[in-house]
């Protein structure tokens, strides 16, 4: 069958507008086209391939665990899900795991656990979520709600109800809003899709003060932020600070999809059996590679290659800016990276894009003004010089155009 991206437009539903290149094929931070044209990637599917493409450790847990089983629901429970489980109690805060399969269904669970643990713990009228402009939660009604991006939630009839929205990196905004009745606040400790913004240290220890104070829990969105990307395991790690709950998902499986919800056994004894739930969460396929994306990830050797790429990403990018000026920040940590465009090409971010795309290069934005990256963390460093290169060629165009 000739497959071709006019097939789209004719038989998806017209949500995404994708990128008229079809990629086939992958291999670490290279990806090639149906005409065999190469890539280097800085995407990383939207900082899930921590790992690249077909990376040898997740390709044998995928083949190795589709000869033995792949799904049986959570009737029963299975192996790999309670290694996985375990892996991430023994490395974080969390004492309990509940495993979903996006960033949105975990962040789904995190919101209804809060209201449950809320309403047991306090009382009915402790229903309240407080979540900040610009961040992002994902795409469920109540997720895409508590994200503070309206045009995401709007035109879809009523909303769910009691949530509202504070600034990020404005504590006092928080203070007006928070109250006893607040069950829960809910942050990205690095905004992702709103920009790349990184928390100040006294606002996110600000944040957790001010919940302590009015009994609502803080639940981390480390979605994007997690496993690895920032230089931490956790982003929360960096931090000083530690949530009730933290929401798992993108690069926990390092391109199979998973997510999951990690939290302490006081508040996960709230979501008592039947209350909630998920046909594949916990599945386990899902749940092999995770474990090996894992296993790989969570060492020395890959946390402070981040830190060290990182370095190497800034540094190319500061030198193109200083050539051609297009930059006002280069922002983010670890391997989310921002570079925001100064006021003369405000809005041309996806421009930007588009060219890099045309040199071979696969990079993404974060709103209408920031280049963001979020490529693998084990992305050689002859392919970031490569990509730079090609990166370059594009701004140049840019430039001249
Ligand atoms: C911080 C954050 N939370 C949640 C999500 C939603 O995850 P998913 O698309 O897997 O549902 C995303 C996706 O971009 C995200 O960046």
């Amino acid at each position: 069958m000739q497959v071709s991206r006019s097939l789209f437009d004719e038989v998806m539903v017209p949500n995404y507008a994708p990128s008229a290149v079809i990629p086939v094929k992958g291999l670490g931070s290279k990806v090639w086209d149906q005409t065999g044209r190469e890539f280097i990637d800085f995407a990383g599917g939207i900082a899930v391939n921590c790992l690249g493409h077909c990376h040898p450790a997740l390709v044998s847990a995928l083949k190795d665990q589709a000869d033995k089983l792949w799904h049986l629901s959570n009737v029963m429970t299975n192996e790999p899900a309670l290694i996985l489980a375990q892996k991430l109690v023994n490395a974080t805060f969390a004492e309990k795991v509940y495993f979903a399969n996006s960033g949105a269904e975990a962040n789904e669970a995190a919101l209804k656990l809060a209201r449950r643990w809320a309403k047991n713990e306090v009382g009915e009228h402790k229903t309240q979520i407080i979540a900040f402009k610009q961040g992002f939660h994902g795409r469920t009604f109540f997720t895409v709600t508590v994200g503070g991006q309206p045009a995401y939630s709007d035109g879809f009839g009523p909303k769910p109800a009691d949530i509202v929205h504070a600034e990020y990196n404005n504590l006092a905004s928080l203070e007006a809003l928070i109250s006893d009745n607040t069950c829960a606040v809910m942050l990205e400790p690095l905004q992702g899709e709103g920009g790349i913004i990184s928390p100040t240290v006294e606002f996110i220890q600000g944040v957790a003060a001010l919940c302590k104070k009015h009994n609502a829990l803080m639940i981390f969105d480390e979605v994007q932020s997690g496993v690895g990307r920032t230089g931490e395991l956790y982003a929360y790690m960096g931090l000083g600070v530690v949530p009730d709950i933290l929401t798992t998902a993108k690069a926990l499986g390092g391109g199979f999809p998973i997510g999951a919800m990690l939290t302490t056994t006081a508040i996960a004894k709230h979501l008592v059996v039947g209350t909630h739930g998920s046909t594949y969460g916990g599945n386990p396929l899902a749940c092999a590679v995770g474990i090996a994306a894992f296993d790989t990830v969570n060492t020395p050797e890959v946390l402070n290659g981040v830190k060290h790429r990182e370095q190497l990403f800034r540094d190319g990018l500061n030198a193109i800016n200083a050539k051609y000026d297009v930059f006002s920040e280069i922002r983010g940590q670890g391997l989310l990276i921002g570079a925001a465009l100064n006021d003369k090409y405000q809005g041309k971010a996806r421009d930007f894009m588009l060219a890099a795309a045309d040199e071979g290069l696969m990079m993404l934005v974060a709103g209408y003004s920031v280049l963001r990256m979020t490529p693998s963390l084990v992305i050689p460093e002859a392919d970031i010089a490569e990509g730079l290169k090609r990166f370059e060629k594009a701004v140049a165009k840019m430039v001249q155009a």
